[in-house]
């Protein structure tokens, strides 16, 4: 067996392990990133397209944000509409903040062109990675690389391997507690090489369901339809989705709508996930790989960004003022910030999608009148943007 060493070893090179691996370069911490598969894997998963601007600041801080400062655009509204109804919210107006539109992938590509650059060691296709020991202080990970087995030693671990990592399972039933709700509905996307319906994103409650139009560019549109979980992508051609798509957005929006080839078309399942600690050990879970949050509320990979903020704080600590203590404050500062976002992409998947029986009377009748009073005030409209725009990340005591 091999044997290496870091300071911190990153299990996984989506943007999580990414983001952290630069940050912690930019203070001089070795890192080393360990991915399960190629890099062009990666970049084939079409997911986020809204970022916060304390994701920004970051990427910035982590030296990998020209392309998303000059081809990311500003956005500073969104709007919803409720069976046809349209209702901005003035993003910036509300809170003097605005979020940036740029695709996960870019922004993925961006991270990782800056990590070659700067000769920061990623080893794509590791196999069976697996960490050990990880509440002593020597621990390490193994792992396999063309046939050749590897010990990577280690002083600490971040898990940035997403929800189906391996960092989770690492942390024994008994200490941890997993909160999970599935929900009875999946999303269908679309990507296509025409000009977005409309200028800022629209978040649709339709009675045949939810829908959502987004972006990437001013010549590339990313739409999304809510399906049964049953459907998959097969069942659903590009004519099928456009018709289905005309019938869920306003209509006065709708005459703007070029529709196209696809270029993309996935269905991904929606669900809420937390996992409590987020900290065992030498061991951190970092984004997905401790938390899950349905697509609705754009607060995925935004919540994954507040996750490397508050370990980057916390291993500059270590590394700079030889204080380990400060590790325990890791799981509940993410945490804090991660339920909000769970609370808030929970009212946004509830009361935006279509329940059928699962919703009776009575609780149609509330959603309807939540929307109502929300969306009919400037002080819920102010309430859904300070989310909608993030809330702050907090600091180390
Ligand atoms: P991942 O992106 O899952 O990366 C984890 C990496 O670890 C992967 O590359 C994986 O291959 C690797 N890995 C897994 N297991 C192992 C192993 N055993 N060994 C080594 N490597 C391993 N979020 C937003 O903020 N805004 C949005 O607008 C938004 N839209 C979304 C739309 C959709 C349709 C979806 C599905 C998600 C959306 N999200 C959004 C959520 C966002 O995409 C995720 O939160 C984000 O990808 C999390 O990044 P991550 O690096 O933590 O995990
Ligand atoms: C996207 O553009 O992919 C996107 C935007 C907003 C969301 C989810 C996905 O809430």
């Amino acid at each position: 067996m091999e044997r290496k060493k870091t300071q911190v070893a990153i299990i996984g090179a989506g943007p999580s392990g990414l983001l952290l691996s630069l940050l912690l370069n930019k203070q001089g911490i070795d890192t080393v990133i360990l991915e399960r598969v190629t890099g062009d894997y990666v970049l084939g998963r079409i997911r986020a397209g809204v970022l916060e601007q304390g994701f920004a600041k970051l990427v910035r801080e982590a030296g990998a944000a020209h392309n998303m400062d000059t081809l990311g655009e500003v956005h500073h509204g969104v709007e919803f509409a409720i069976d046809d109804k349209r209702v901005p919210i003035e993003l910036t107006e509300l809170t003097g903040e605005s979020v940036i539109v740029y695709g996960q992938v870019d922004i993925t590509r961006d991270m990782m062109e800056e990590r070659e650059k700067r000769g920061i060691e990623a080893v794509y296709e590791a196999s069976n990675v697996q960490p050990h020991d990880v509440k002593s202080d020597n621990p390490y990970i193994t792992y396999e690389k063309d046939g050749v087995e590897y010990k990577l030693e280690c002083d600490y671990i971040a898990g940035c391997d997403g929800f189906h990592g391996v960092s989770r399972k690492t942390i024994p039933d008994d200490v941890k507690t997993e909160y999970e709700k599935v929900y009875p509905f999946g999303w269908l996307g679309l990507m296509s090489d025409t000009p977005p319906i409309n200028e800022e994103l629209i978040y649709s409650k339709t009675k045949r369901g939810f829908a959502l139009a987004s972006m990437r560019s001013k010549t590339r549109s990313r739409y999304y339809l809510q399906v049964p979980l049953s459907d998959t992508v097969e069942d659903w051609s590009d004519e099928r989705f456009w018709e289905e798509l005309k019938k869920r957005m306003p209509k006065d929006a709708v005459k703007n709508l070029v529709t196209g080839k696809s270029i993309e078309k996935s269905i991904v399942p929606t669900r809420s996930f937390i996992c409590e600690p987020l900290q065992y050990g030498n061991l951190f879970l970092v984004g997905d790989a401790g938390h899950i949050v349905p697509p609705t509320g754009a607060k995925g990979l935004n919540l994954a960004a507040s996750d490397v903020a508050t370990l980057y704080k916390i291993m500059t600590r270590v590394y700079k003022e030889g204080d380990k203590k400060c590790i325990e404050q890791y799981s509940p500062i993410a945490l804090r910030r991660i339920w909000n976002g769970v609370r808030f992409s929970w009212w946004m998947t509830d009361l935006l999608h279509n329940f059928g029986d699962e919703k009776d009377f009575y609780e149609q009748r509330m959603e309807t009148s939540e929307l109502e009073f929300f969306l009919n005030s400037e002080a819920g409209k102010k309430v859904i943007a300070e989310q909608y725009v993030g809330l702050p990340y907090e600091d180390l005591k």
